[in-house]
């Protein structure tokens, strides 16, 4: 794979907000490749910024190896999907996806046979006389997908294009999306604040905070590996509990008052700029155990917290300190369900310990 798409080091400030605040990207061709943030940290600027519709305050974008800083939007091998669809409501369906190719001279034959292919692409086909206004909201997004699509741009720019469909739809474009991506192999930049979607999507995420990135991997990685607490706590759950460094040689030893002495692999640790650390695990890594069961390192608790999500559980446990434990359980056959209350014992998998400066 090539790079497609570099960002080196851009800075774009708007007065004296800094939108994004040096940051440096590469994003090889024929990647989903995820924006992912809290409001207002800087995706969408970073996105305009690749599409030319922002001029960086320093720093640059190269597409293809070239340098992007004197070409124009509708010269850029890209194209814009924004989030309010942005389709017209007086034109049908053929005439909103023709109009994607707007600068282009084709024959009238030519359109409609292009028109037709990207129809069929979003899996509207057939629908072409259709009055945009007779549209659901998922038909309208995938309109603007065919728009956007119909001069197959080398990079595909998505500003959180599923955002205003409700929950189930959401998730069958989300997957629809996916596909499309790779049957059509063009590279997609998707911005999201929803770290599932930007999860089970995504080859490559980088996640953002006031303008930087925090921490650029693969959805595993950013999961199972967070580089900080604020992206572990970011992307899904997480528990942490105090510690101290206790020994190290080629593993970190640290003593925590719950999961007592621990060593830590050095590839799990993060910073460590004092003795004191934070032990982070995730709630799906710690099981609760039979009554019956004899195996070592386990930890005793007490249920002070259930929260039912269908095919999970969440309990709240307290192990006779000031920090507590969350724990999920999937529902599934034979699995026991506890109350608040009962005493219980813990195994937690501690290869899966993050330790983290504090
Ligand atoms: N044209 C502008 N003029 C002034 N400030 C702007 C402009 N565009 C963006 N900003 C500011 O820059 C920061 C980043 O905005 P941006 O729209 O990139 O965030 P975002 O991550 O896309 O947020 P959201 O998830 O809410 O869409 C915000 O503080 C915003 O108010
Ligand atoms: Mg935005």
């Amino acid at each position: 794979m090539s790079k497609l798409v570099q960002v080196k080091n851009v800075f774009k400030s708007f007065g004296d907000i800094h939108a994004v605040n040096g940051v440096s990207l590469d994003i090889q061709e024929g990647q989903f490749y995820s924006l992912l943030g809290p409001s207002g940290c800087g995706k969408t600027t970073l996105l305009r910024l690749i599409a030319g519709f922002e001029k960086p305050t320093s720093g640059q974008v190269f597409i293809d190896n070239t340098s992007m800083d004197n070409i124009e939007p509708n010269l850029r091998p890209t194209n814009m999907v924004f989030q309010n669809y942005a389709i017209f409501p007086h034109l049908n369906v053929e005439e909103n996806v023709a109009y994607g190719l707007r600068n282009k001279s084709e024959k009238k034959s030519d359109q409609n046979k292009l028109v037709d292919e990207a129809l069929e692409l979003v899996g509207l086909s057939g629908l072409n006389k259709r009055s945009a206004n007779a549209l659901s909201g998922g038909q309208k997004q995938r309109v603007a997908l065919a728009r956007a699509l119909i001069l197959k741009p080398k990079v595909l720019l998505l500003d959180e294009p599923l955002s205003a469909l409700d929950k189930k739809l959401r998730e069958q474009m989300q997957s629809e999306l996916r596909h499309l991506q790779r049957a059509v192999g063009i590279t997609f930049i998707l911005v999201t604040h929803d770290q599932y979607e930007a999860l089970t999507m995504s080859d490559r995420v980088a996640v953002m905070f006031d303008g930087k990135v925090a921490q650029e991997a693969s959805p595993r990685d950013l999961y199972e590996l967070p580089n900080s607490q604020k992206v572990a706590s970011f992307i899904g759950e997480m528990t942490f509990i105090k510690g101290e460094i206790v020994g190290e040689n080629k593993n970190l030893q640290v003593q925590s008052e719950i999961f007592g002495k621990i060593t830590i692999d050095k590839s799990r640790v993060f910073g460590q700029s004092s003795k004191k650390m934070v032990l982070g695990i995730r709630p799906e890594k710690i099981a609760i155990v039979p009554k019956t069961s004899r195996s070592k390192d386990l930890i005793s608790g007490k249920i002070i917290d259930v929260s039912y999500f269908g095919e999970t559980t969440n309990y709240k446990v307290s192990c006779g300190t000031i920090e507590t434990l969350t724990i999920s359980s999937q529902n599934s056959v034979g699995q026991l369900s506890y109350s608040v209350g009962e005493e219980i014992q813990l195994k937690a998998d501690m290869n899966n310990i993050i330790a983290f400066s504090v």
